[in-house]
């Protein structure tokens, strides 16, 4: 039955958090261009056109988002769970870290990383201001500042897009009584978190390259129920884990932030910690291919903001390098910004 309070209340928090997503954007833009004019690049301004189907795309996703919910997929309360509290104090932060940023993008220094770092615990193409953001992924700060840059970036839709994973995961481990999950680059957890509250039986692992994003994640996922998850620092081009010791691994917004080969060795290392029959559900960057009417917006993200693999990404085979891992391409949609890939390896292998 479908609850119309609920879903007007639903409806509500996306609209605001959206309004509140262009607000931001466009005020800092604005202030930019006053106090840093040579920081200035094309802006994500798009067109009355581009606009409604970005608009329509955003509908669909959040209409699916609220029907899954509905079906029961996973608790309903997720469509509302978010930290208020931490990100109201965060919010004066982002404000604060501006001139920062811009200084940086003047300089076009996008190595500016914390001192204490030893590089050679990182492959090279990681050590940089992804996003232009301070830090980088290397300290608490831009840890604590993460989610709500990204909530702003896709006016307010990030878990939505993170929640398209959960169908195809939670079909390949249906009937396993207590399934073994690992989410690889999980950074502040906030996939973990989805998954958790729709399979709390389930045994999830989540690793990724930076602690601080980890230290961050096991903040987050202490405070709510369910087992609490495993996490592990780790390069997911050599995953620290026997072979076929997950029931399916999930993988969210990573493959657009690496080099060609590293994108592979991804995937081939995800393949391998994967039991035979076991799925890969991967999350990422809508292409150029299947997202043409977009491709405005895809062109004006990579110049914006500091992503330096996008370009590529955005044109890569990705069915390709899935099929070249040994994976056998199950299914693919795409939802608003994210496009959702899943992939069984053989139960022969
Ligand atoms: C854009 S964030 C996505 C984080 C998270 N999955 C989410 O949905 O918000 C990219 C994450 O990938 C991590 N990362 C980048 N390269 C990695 C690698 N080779 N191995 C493991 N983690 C990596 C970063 O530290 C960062 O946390």
């Amino acid at each position: 039955m479908r609850d119309i309070p609920a879903q007007f209340a639903y409806r509500s928090l996306q609209q605001g958090k959206s309004l509140f997503g262009v607000a931001h954007k466009q005020a800092s833009t604005a202030l930019m261009d006053l106090v840093a004019p040579g920081a200035s690049s094309p802006t994500l301004a798009v067109g009355p056109e581009l606009l409604r189907t970005l608009q329509a795309r955003m509908d669909r996703l959040l209409e699916r988002d609220w029907q899954e919910a509905i079906e029961g997929l996973y608790p309903r309360e997720l469509l509302f769970d978010a930290p208020w509290g931490e990100w109201l104090l965060r919010y004066p932060l982002i404000w604060l870290d501006l001139p920062a940023i811009w200084a940086r993008r003047q300089r076009r220094d996008v190595r500016d990383l914390p001192r204490n770092i030893d590089g050679r615990q990182y492959p090279d193409y990681y050590l940089q201001n992804f996003h232009h953001q301070t830090d980088g992924y290397l300290s608490d700060r831009s840890a604590e500042l993460y989610d709500l840059q990204v909530e702003i970036l896709f006016n307010g839709t990030a878990d939505a897009m993170r929640r398209r994973v959960l169908r195809p995961l939670l079909q390949a481990v249906q009937g396993i009584e207590r399934p073994r999950i690992l989410d690889v680059a999980t950074g502040t957890g906030r996939t973990l978190q989805q998954i958790q509250a729709a399979r709390p039986g389930a045994s999830l692992v989540g690793i990724d390259l930076s602690e601080a994003y980890l230290r961050q994640a096991g903040r987050r996922l202490h405070q709510s129920s369910g087992a609490l998850p495993q996490l592990l620092q780790g390069n997911g081009e050599e995953l620290p884990f026997r072979d076929a010791s997950f029931d399916a691994v999930t993988c969210v917004f990573l493959l657009h932030e690496l080099p060609a080969e590293a994108r592979s060795a991804v995937l081939r290392e995800c393949r391998r910690v994967l039991r035979p029959g076991g799925r890969l559900v991967l999350a990422d960057s809508i292409q150029l291919a299947d997202a043409p009417d977009c491709a405005t917006v895809l062109e004006n993200f990579r110049r914006v903001f500091h992503e330096p693999y996008y370009r590529h990404y955005i044109s890569d085979d990705l069915d390709g390098r899935i099929a070249n891992a040994g994976l056998q391409l199950q299914g693919a949609e795409s939802w608003f910004m994210t496009r959702v890939w899943w992939a069984d390896r053989r139960s022969e292998d």
